[in-house]
């Protein structure tokens, strides 16, 4: 008989350093509410992860603090629903600081100054010499994050390949030295190319709080308005009637990301689809203005029941942390039965083992 259990488990999560943003929201949190709400996956977890937060912020612990709850709520306006998903705090989880431990011994410094996230956050943050161990380690300290859970599915942009690589090779390790107690898990890429990467409003590489070139989830209507208003487009493109580029115009890179078909019925009915609008562009006589207005009319429209649902959760706060509180508990209970199978596994289970007891007595016997 064919089995119809449901065996795939979700694990993502992110660091509590500030607010989330569109960029998140187009990137993440979008699809794990999808995945969430679609019925295929037996467990879905969603780590905030303060521990991993504070590897590189050990002089701002009260940033960490002060942003677990703006995740949260974040999280929770976006559709994630505590009903559906586990959300859970990363330091709650002592299980996780134990597993670490026992996975640091399958993993070569060498290997670890190979991965290539590690490398080059260690270049960003100018580490060097001084590169704190709980840094360097963290791709162990997520390997346990992710194997606690017995995680079949990682959501994740793909600057976290690596630490999914890192993560299967530990795996991969242990079961063949021990026993096969871990679960090998698989990342989920985000296949839309605007949508993976989406720019700062300035055009840059990536949305950063330090380039102040982020449209937040919390951001009011107004504020919405004034950043798109202000956005980076093409700098050839200086009268209507020239043409216009593409490459690099953040404008339609957010149309990549956030236009849908029905959007042109409801805010630009002159043109039939994006292919249109790029079209007409690109010919000349399109003006930024009409682009951008278009470009507002779909962010209010995908932000405001986000806003509204935040200003209703940001009534409760005590709710919020309620609901963080019972899932890391739960999450506690999964990551205690997986720790206890590694533990006997790796034969330190000395009081659950009589076997074990009975032998040694038998030896030291007449
Ligand atoms: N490293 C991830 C980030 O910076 C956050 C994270 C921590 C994570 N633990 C995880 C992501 C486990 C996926 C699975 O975004």
């Amino acid at each position: 008989m064919e089995n119809m259990e449901k065996d795939k488990i979700i694990l993502t999560g992110d660091r509590p350093t500030g607010r989330l943003h569109v960029g998140h929201y187009i990137g993440s949190l979008l699809r794990r509410v999808e995945l969430q709400d679609s019925g295929e996956y037996k467990k879905t977890f969603i780590m905030i992860a303060d521990a991993q937060a504070l590897t590189d912020n050990i002089e701002n612990p009260e940033k960490v603090r002060q942003n677990i709850i703006e995740v949260a709520l974040d999280y929770i306006s976006c559709g994630l629903d505590p009903e559906k998903s586990t959300l859970l705090i990363q330091s709650q989880i002592p299980e996780l600081c134990e597993l670490t431990f026992y996975y640091m011994d399958l993993v070569t410094v060498a290997r670890l100054q190979r991965n290539p996230t590690v490398k080059s956050e260690i270049q960003m943050r100018n580490f060097e010499s001084s590169i704190p161990v709980g840094f360097f380690t963290y791709p162990v300290s997520q390997a346990a994050d992710i194997t606690a859970f017995k995680a079949t599915t990682v959501p994740v942009g793909d600057d976290q390949l690596p630490m999914i690589e890192q993560t299967r090779e530990i795996v991969h390790k242990f079961n063949t030295v021990y026993a096969p107690v871990l679960v090998e898990p698989a990342a989920l890429l985000q296949e839309n190319e605007a949508r993976r990467r989406l720019p700062g409003t300035d055009g840059k590489a990536k949305m950063s709080k330090s380039l102040g070139n982020c449209i937040y989830l919390a951001d009011t209507a107004d504020e919405v308005r004034t950043k798109i208003m202000s956005m980076y487009t093409d700098p050839l493109h200086l009268q209507v009637s020239d043409p216009g580029h593409l490459e690099g115009n953040t404008v339609f890179t957010y149309l990549d990301a956030f236009c849908r078909q029905e959007h042109f019925g409801r805010y630009l009915s002159d043109y039939a689809n994006l292919d249109e609008l790029k079209a007409h562009y690109q010919r000349g006589g399109l003006g930024d203005v009409k682009v951008k207005r278009f470009l507002i009319n779909i962010m209010q429209e995908i932000l405001e029941p986000v806003r509204k649902r935040r200003k209703e959760l940001e009534k409760d706060i005590p709710a919020i942390y309620e609901i963080l509180k019972k899932g890391s508990e739960e999450a506690r209970e999964t990551a205690a039965r997986t720790l206890a199978e590694v533990k006997s596994a790796m034969r330190i289970n000395y009081f659950d083992d009589a076997e074990l007891i009975r032998a040694q007595s038998e030896k030291y016997e007449g």
